[in-house]
């Protein structure tokens, strides 16, 4: 597949960039397969999940104890030391300047990420760095409620799901790079079940979505599926202006 649909930065007066937003549960995909849309379309991809944990990883970095309580002052402050940076196919965080992907994947922080997130000021402070990532550039931009609250207008809304275990084992494939014993599943998907559960009230999906479960489908079938709908919308877009223009 060919990079088809046009990224340049946007001139004073043109209309907005294109904007892709792919929200889901927890492990149903949507970093990774945002990740490949964006490189098979020529744009880049912003994880805003990616946001939270690298607040989350700030806050904990100061912590005093493992459960320690925090005020969504202090998570605010301790997330001055985050900005967002384009990467060569993502826009990347970085805590006091350093790629901290591992950190931000950590078991703490996705134990404490959910009740960071479902702090306001935290969350005006994602939107704020994601819909400044897409100011200039076209984006896939993955996460929760970003069809809902971050871009209303998004040109294209996917919203992914998946059956808990499917999702339980294609993380434990990826994270233990062999096949998972079942009891080890199970495990999983009792964690991301309850992830779905805190994570519930953000998680929207638009109700101008594109509805697509990955149970049965290859990566490749999502990417191509996802891909195809935005080109669909491209074209139209385009269609549409030479009819205004003539
Ligand atoms: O996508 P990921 O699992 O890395 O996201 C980490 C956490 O960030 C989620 O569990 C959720 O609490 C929060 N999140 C959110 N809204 C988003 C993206 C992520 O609340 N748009």
């Amino acid at each position: 597949m060919s990079a088809q649909v046009d990224s340049r930065p946007t001139e004073p007066g043109v209309r907005a960039p294109m904007v892709i937003a792919i929200d889901g549960p927890a492990a149903s995909g949507k970093s990774s397969t945002a990740q490949w849309v964006a490189q098979e379309l020529g744009y880049l991809h912003v994880d805003s999940g990616a946001l939270y944990r690298a607040a989350t990883a700030a806050r904990l970095r100061r912590a005093a104890g493992p459960d320690e309580p925090w005020t969504e002052e202090q998570v605010l402050d301790a997330a001055q030391a985050v900005t967002l940076v384009p990467g060569e196919r993502s826009f990347v965080p970085l805590l006091d300047g350093v790629d901290a992907d591992e950190e931000l994947r950590g078991s703490e922080v996705t134990r404490r990420v959910s009740q960071v997130a479902r702090m306001e000021g935290v969350r005006a402070w994602v939107n704020a760095h994601v819909r400044s990532a897409a100011t200039s550039r076209a984006v896939v931009v993955d996460g929760r409620d970003i069809g809902t609250a971050v871009f209303p207008e998004a040109q294209l809304k996917i919203f992914l799901v998946a059956d808990p275990w499917e999702r339980a084992r294609r993380r434990l494939i990826q994270r233990l790079g062999r096949g998972p014993a079942d009891d080890e599943i199970a495990e999983e998907t009792d964690r991301l079940v309850q992830r779905d559960r805190l994570d519930a009230t953000q998680t929207v999906q638009a109700p101008d979505a594109v509805l697509i479960d990955t149970t049965y489908l290859t990566q490749r079938e999502q990417v191509e599926r996802i891909a195809a709908l935005a080109r669909a919308v491209t074209h139209r877009a385009s269609d549409a202006s030479a009819i205004d223009a003539g």
